[in-house]
């Protein structure tokens, strides 16, 4: 059975995009099937795959899948549409976005049943899969609620920044608001403490800040993501850490957090 996985934060650059990429392939690499869908306008997901705007020109993307959705087309052709989308790349499938997404987030409102959206598009993939992640912008928007109305769980990165942990409250409830009213099934797969620099006090005291307050119902992820110059660097490269470095810490740490999400229910 398919388990769809939303990446989510409140705040931007904490590490939502890098985690989906390196869940997902580790994920990929134990043989599972993988598809990531890209549902940020800022297309970063797709380019950490290595697909940029340009190769996207005469093919659709999620924008066209959502737009057929939301006119009302037959269900046939939104299955062609999204099948079309795929792009097969050497590690998972990726659903990719562009900016012209962004176009649609005023439109999603005035539809019926607006927030059920990407589950109804999501349904026509689900059996080719094994895991769906789905990658979205910071803060809330109709993309995010959709995200999470069509998932069966969240992860919560978390920069070891005092900022960033004053981000997980607006999260905790959105994910609270969601589940009473749109999705009762949702779960918290768990925070992903990232770019950690544990020789720091600083982080070290980060950490404990999230202990205290979420550890006693929120999972926290043992493996802390370190910092490392690496991580940005694969993403420039279109790879994913597995790949590029995978006796750094950072990937040992997403292969454990990987293992965590194929084990759990
Ligand atoms: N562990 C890490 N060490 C170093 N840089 C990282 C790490 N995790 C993420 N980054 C970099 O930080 C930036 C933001 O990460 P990203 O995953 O795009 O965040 P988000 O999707 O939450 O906005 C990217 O340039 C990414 O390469
Ligand atoms: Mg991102």
């Amino acid at each position: 059975m398919c388990k769809v996985i939303s990446a989510i934060s409140y705040k931007g650059g904490v590490g939502k995009t890098t985690s989906a990429v390196n869940i997902s392939s580790y994920l990929q690499m134990q043989g599972k099937r993988v598809c990531t869908v890209d549902l940020d306008p800022q297309h970063n997901l797709s380019r950490h795959f290595g697909i940029l705007p340009g190769h996207l020109k005469n093919r659709p993307t999620i924008y066209d899948v959502i737009n057929a959705a939301i006119q009302e087309q037959e269900d046939r052709k939104i299955e062609q549409l999204i099948k079309d989308c795929i792009c097969h790349s050497t590690t998972v499938d990726v659903i990719p976005s562009t900016v012209r997404l962004s176009s649609l987030e005023k439109v999603i409102p005035s539809i019926t049943s607006c927030e059920h959206l990407l589950d109804y598009i999501l349904s026509f993939i689900k059996n080719e899969y094994d895991y769906i992640f789905l990658d979205v912008h910071s803060g809330w928007d109709m993309f995010s609620i959709n995200a999470l109305t069509a998932s069966d769980s969240v992860i919560i990165p978390v920069e070891a920044h005092v900022l960033s942990s004053d981000g997980i409250n607006p999260v905790e409830n959105m994910i609270n608001s969601v589940r009473r009213r749109l999705n009762p099934k949702l779960k918290i797969e768990g925070i992903i403490i990232t770019k950690f620099q544990g020789n720091t006090k600083y982080c070290q005291e980060i950490y404990e800040v999230v202990e205290n307050e979420f550890g006693d119902h929120i999972h926290i992820f043992d493996s802390f993501v370190k910092y490392a110059i690496k991580v940005a660097e694969a993403s420039a490269f279109g790879i994913s850490l597995h790949e590029y470095a995978p006796r750094i810490a950072p990937a040992k740490a997403y292969a454990q957090i990987a293992t965590e999400v194929m084990q759990s229910a």
